[in-house]
């Protein structure tokens, strides 16, 4: 499934750090439920079949569906009693009937646990082991929680309001939707049958088997009867009742379904998601089509997730689907390549091979997220997608994974509240970038050779981390000349990167009279080093391997040396002690590399030399990254970490600056009270102009990829920097759309628009706002709706975004609950005063918002967001204040709401230990940008540069 969270990524430029906060937290807010209660089905009884005859009543007003299932099941011990899960749905209890062999078994009562969600039948007398069938009927609800068998609808270009029926059901609600053991390692196969209007089609899991003529028992609905599955996990059950029409391929055996409106914006799925099928077809050696005949995707108005990975039948929100060219932006293109990529991924890695329990969830998302770019790369060749997924997923799990909150990637849950709160940046992103690394320490053909064995034993199985290192150790040892070290035991590594949360800072300490390094490894902590109480020694099976000014070896990702788990430390030694040397080549390995400052100060100022080029893009967003959240952490003066920065000025590649803009950003919040923040300003200014002049305001048709990306965020950026010529082009491109004539025909181009929009309404007027407003109302395209919706909180005038805020707490104003939340994220992180505005709003409103969420959960995570922008002790108070005074009502939101307080509390200690030395750095700094430059000291070292840019060459090709 792809969380929609994790698709914020990169979508507003400048709320990047508070989207990690927010993944990270929603964690934080669910509370851990006692472990005593045993929310596992009991193990005696094994599903074998379901047959499921489902009828919905989409008619207005209605909105229930009738259900009928039949499961076929395995008594495999002895037993008075079966268990299943229901929730949520009205079972008949007289219809519920248990046979074996054409006899019926007294069911003496049947109880129903809220708590665990178990329906459970008492037998007169007890099972012996054998095969029976439960027949049970039942009633349920299409509710609009977009979860279970839910509804949804679409307007038409006339008007007229379409319903559509659909489902969700990981991680647990296919017990929503009938009677079920809905454990993912409890795989059946599915008969499903459902009723429907002849101008409705049904689509499922399987392909149709045959269609019925009316039947007079449901006002004339006909029937679609699906094919029986190959086994599968229930959380994979998918259907949809619906008028939508679909493109294909030519034999139709590739669907992409939408609504009649929005079918011509389904040819870029059509086209890009056969070539990725095509391409996860390849790597896994296993045929797609051996287990289902068709594949269908459909595009849902209203989806909670970003898309659901059911086999088969995989579902997404229209904006992770639908591309309109011209309209969509090159990242809503992005985004749709690789989030199918993602759930095709899962066809394999999730759906094949499901995991035992959700502990393992990461076997299916840590893959999904590694394909999604990996895969989506062999497909859209000029992408640059390896150099973005470092910044996109491997920075941000760094930077979650380093919170004392975090979780090991194996992570021991129950309760469903617990399941939903491992769909988080650890098992995502985290898990990702580990895969990344086993990539790189095992080589390409191992990895793949291992991949392949491990479907293939756990095929339509269940498996568990052991088995995937089972395989590939076995394709390890198949292989003639391995690159894994032989003392190096597959196990044994990994076991330390998926039961221990955190990861490894390793440290270099360079001895330059005897030119050897010291490397130690440490678990790295966002709030410092002794600021955990835990007593837990965390130490891990590190691969390492470098590069040096002398030996520019920055493709050679295998590792030259294992720190291993039982080491504090190894000594490498042979190094020149007048050049840099760096670690971790193209950061594959999951840690953070500290050195000494003269090892440092050596990169900064080799940085800014001509030759900085010749260290691999990769790792110079990773020295960024790396040295500026040492710094945050304590690990590391600023007054060393910022130098790193200087170079940006000659930095044309985008990995580099994504980095440089995440650090920054954290920076901009936290200096936003600050008496240095006017430094701060000009000087991350100074750094973006040369790009900001070199990229421009106009897309070019000569423009790579990756360019359009990084134009946006370089505009944001400046703008927010304060310059001039910046906003007043922005301002100028909105006010020339505001007043032209049609409306419908927008010169900006589409991946300028975000910037445009919201800079361009910072000092706009009302009916510049409203002008904007109408264009969400009138757009059809879902792209560009959340592109707006997200500008919108732009404005700094207060009654504007009152007004919006209200809006999205309202029931009739156009934004569909998928969406309301990210208006006030937009407001929020637009600009420091906004954080203001937002939070009086939550404290004058908190009982409309409460309403409007159908509870308290959502202001905790709005606190929260807020929290982690709260710089001043004033803020704080308020706070506090609200906190206090509402602590009776706050209810299931307390908890979160006192983490919020000590985030705002961490924040403000964290100004007092480092603002002062950012403060001071910035002011020289700035001070020297004003005067003229001398390059005299960058010169010392020209003829040994000169003589590595020639080696660096050689070491390119
Ligand atoms: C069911 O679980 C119990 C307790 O873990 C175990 O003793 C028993 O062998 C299991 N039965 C089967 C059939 O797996
Ligand atoms: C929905 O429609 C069905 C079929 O007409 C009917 O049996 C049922 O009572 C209706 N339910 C509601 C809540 O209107
Ligand atoms: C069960 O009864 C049906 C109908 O009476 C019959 O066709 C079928 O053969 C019986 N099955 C068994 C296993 O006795
Ligand atoms: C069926 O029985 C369960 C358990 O006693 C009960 O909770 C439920 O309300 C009953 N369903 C209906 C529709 O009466
Ligand atoms: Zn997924």
């Amino acid at each position: 499934m792809e969380y929609s969270w994790h698709l914020l990524v990169g979508l507003v430029v400048v709320a990047i750090s508070a989207v990690t906060s927010e993944s990270v937290n929603r964690r934080s807010s669910t509370s851990r439920v006692d472990n005593d209660v045993d929310y596992r089905l009991p193990n005696n009884t094994i599903p074998l079949h379901y047959d499921i005859r489902l009828v919905p009543f989409l008619e207005n007003g209605n909105f229930t569906f009738g259900g009928e299932v039949t499961i076929d099941v395995m008594v495999v011990e002895q037993t008075s009693t079966i268990v299943l899960h229901a929730y949520d749905i009205d079972i008949d209890n007289d219809t519920v009937v248990v046979t074996s062999d054409n006899v019926t078994y007294a069911i003496s009562n049947k109880t129903f646990n809220t708590d665990l969600h178990f329906y459970t039948l008492n037998f007169a007398t007890s099972l012996e082991p054998g095969n029976y069938s439960i027949y049970i009927e039942y009633v349920g609800i299409l509710s609009a929680s977009m979860e279970g068998f839910y509804r949804s609808y679409y307007t038409t270009s006339s008007g007229e309001t379409r319903w559509l029926a659909t489902t969700q059901f990981e991680p647990v609600y296919a017990r929503q939707a009938f009677p079920c053991f809905d454990e993912p390692a409890l795989k059946a196969r599915f008969t499903i049958s459902i009723a429907h209007w002849p101008n409705q089609t049904a689509i499922s899991n399987a392909a149709v088997a045959s269609t019925s003529g009316a039947d007079s028992t449901i006002e004339n609905r006909v029937w679609t009867y699906f094919e029986t599955t190959p086994l599968m996990s229930t959380y994979l059950v998918a259907f949809v009742v619906s008028d939508f029409e679909y493109q294909s391929n030519d034999d139709e055996s590739f669907r992409v379904w939408a609504r009649s409106d929005a079918l011509n914006t389904t040819t870029y799925a059509v086209t890009v998601g056969q070539e990725i099928l095509a391409d996860m077809n390849d790597f896994t050696g296993i045929d797609y089509n051996l287990s289902f005949s068709k594949m269908d995707q459909i595009a849902i108005p209203d989806f909670s997730a970003g898309a659901m990975e059911n086999w088969g039948l995989v579902t997404y929100r229209e904006r992770l689907l639908l591309y309109k060219d011209g309209v969509a932006t090159t990242r809503n293109k992005q985004n749709i390549a690789t989030v199918i990529a993602h759930e095709f991924a899962h066809q394999w890695f999730g759906n094949l091979v499901s995991p035992l329990w959700w502990k393992y969830l990461w076997l299916n998302e840590g893959f999904a997220t590694y394909f999604e770019y990996y895969s989506t790369a062999t497909v859209e060749t000029t992408w640059r997608l390896a150099e973005q997924f470092t910044v996109d997923y491997y920075h941000p799990a760094l930077l979650a994974d380093s919170l004392e909150t975090s979780h090991p990637i194996n992570e021991d849950v129950y309760s469903p509240s617990e399941i939903n709160a491992i769909f988080d940046t650890i098992s995502y992103s985290k898990a990702g970038s580990v895969i990344r690394m086993m990539q790189h320490f095992l080589g390409g053909p191992v990895f793949q050779a291992g991949l392949q064995l491990y479907l293939q034993n756990m095929a339509y199985g269940a498996a568990t981390p052991d088995d995937l290192w089972e395989a590939l150790t076995t394709a390890n040892t198949n292989m003639s000349s391995p690159i894994l070290h032989t003392h190096v035991d597959i196990k044994t590594v990994m076991d330390t990167w998926v039961n221990q949360k955190g990861y490894p800072l390793v440290t270099v300490t360079r001895n330059y009279t005897t030119a050897t390094q010291e490397i130690s490894q440490e678990r790295f902590l966002l709030k410092g080093r002794g600021s955990s109480n835990d007593t837990t020694e965390y130490k891990w099976w590190i691969p390492i391997n470098f590069a040096s000014q002398a030996n520019i070896a920055f493709t050679a990702t295998a590792p030259s040396d294992w720190i291993r788990s039982q080491d504090d430390s190894v000594v490498i030694s042979g190094f020149s002690p007048t050049q840099w040397v760096i670690y971790n080549v193209q950061q594959t390995g999951f840690y953070r590399v500290n050195y000494d400052d003269t090892n440092w100060g050596m990169i900064s100022s080799y940085l800014q030399t001509s030759a900085y080029i010749i260290i691999n893009v990769l790792n110079r967003a990773q020295l960024i990254d790396d040295s500026l959240n040492l710094a945050r952490a304590g690990y590391l003066n600023y007054s060393v970490a910022l130098p790193v920065t200087r170079y940006l000025t000659q930095e044309t590649s985008y990995a580099p600056w994504a980095a440089a803009f995440t650090a920054f950003t954290y920076l901009n919040t936290m200096l936003a009270n600050s008496t240095g923040y006017e430094d701060f300003k000009t000087y991350v200014l100074s750094r973006v102009t040369p790009i900001h002049e070199s990229l421009g305001h106009e897309e070019l048709s000569s423009d790579e990829h990756i360019t359009k990306l990084h134009r946006l965020s370089v505009n944001s950026w400046a703008c927010r920097m304060g310059s001039t010529t910046c906003r007043e082009k922005a301002e100028e491109l909105l006010l020339d759309y505001y007043s032209s004539s049609d409306p419908t025909d927008s010169t900006i181009s589409a991946d300028l628009k975000a910037w445009v929009y919201c800079e361009g309404l910072r000092n706009a007027n009302t009916s510049v706002w409203n002008f904007l407003w109408e264009r969400y109302l009138a757009t059809d395209f879902s792209g560009e709706q959340t592109l707006i919706l997200s500008s919108l909180g732009c404005s700094q005038d207060e009654d504007i975004l009152n007004n919006y805020l209200a809006l999205s707490i309202s029931t009739n104003s156009s934004i569909r609950s998928q969406d309301t939340s990210s208006v006030f994220t937009s407001v929020y992180t637009a600009s420091p005063s906004n954080v203001d505005v937002a939070f009086n709003f939550l404290v004058n409103n908190y009982e409309e918002i409460s309403e409007f969420y159908g509870g308290m959960n959502r202001i905790g995570s709005m606190l929260q967001g807020l929290a982690s922008r709260v710089v001043s002790s004033e803020q704080l108070q308020r706070l506090k204040d609200f906190v206090e005074e509402k602590q009776d009502v706050l209810g299931v939101a307390l908890t979160s709401a006192q983490q919020a307080i000590e985030l705002a509390e961490e924040n403000i200690s964290w100004l007092e230990n480092y603002e002062a030395d950012i403060v001071e750095w910035l002011a020289e700094e700035v001070a020297a940008i004003d005067e003229p430059q001398d390059s005299g000291s960058e010169r010392v070292s020209f003829g040994i540069l000169l003589m590595t840019i020639s080696i660096g060459v050689i070491g390119f090709i």
